[in-house]
């Protein structure tokens, strides 16, 4: 594997998209390092992984959109970072924040985009009477879930699920097609 891609992964949470992000990150073949782990949460979950694997992490409090993105540009451009994943993060990053960073940004949204954008994505699912649902890779734009889609897995609903088993098995799937985005990106 040629140099890998200085990486920093954005959460919000429980964080397991991130623990699928390093586990992947730690296979020599993987085109990322993640070098970097931002939270807007002192109390993400997530941030256990961080400790457990050695990778540095900074919170930072949303107390303003502004205060965040300009502490998480500092640390960015101080570490060198080259490409973004946000994995359960919970806020919208800026169009100011997307064009000073200058470089990649995905995310990992728990349906089949365009469908569903926004929160409380496997309670509409059901509501709506969808036969299908999903996960979606896609580029971070200013627009919430909306940027150019990358890869997509498609799973069906069954008669029988919630929005807890529901979310379980598309869950399953974002932490691979996660990690089989980035390699279809960067080989
Ligand atoms: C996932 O469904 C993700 O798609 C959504 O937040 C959920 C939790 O992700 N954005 P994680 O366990 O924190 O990675």
């Amino acid at each position: 594997m040629v140099k890998k891609i200085k990486t920093c992964v954005f959460i919000s949470g429980s964080g397991t998209n991130l623990k699928s992000l390093i586990r992947n990150s730690r296979d020599y073949n993987f085109p990322i390092k993640i070098e970097l782990i931002i939270s807007n949460n002192i109390n993400a979950n997530g941030l256990k992984y961080a400790r457990k694997y050695n990778i540095p992490y900074k919170v930072f409090k949303y107390k303003s959109k502004i205060i965040f993105e300009k502490n998480c540009l500092l640390e960015l451009k101080k570490r060198k970072i080259r490409f973004i994943c946000l994995a359960g993060f919970m806020k919208v990053l800026s169009k100011k924040f997307i064009e000073n960073f200058k470089y990649k940004i995905f995310n990992i949204h728990p349906s089949l985009l365009p469908k569903f954008k926004g929160i409380n994505t496997h309670g509409r699912v059901l509501k709506s009477g969808e036969k299908f649902t999903g996960c979606t890779v896609h580029l971070v734009t200013s627009k919430l879930d909306s940027g150019k889609i990358i890869l997509q897995k498609k799973i069906s609903v069954l008669d029988n699920d919630t929005e807890k088993s529901l979310r379980e098995r598309v869950l399953k799937q974002e932490h691979k097609l996660y990690a089989k985005a980035i390699r279809y990106t960067f080989g």
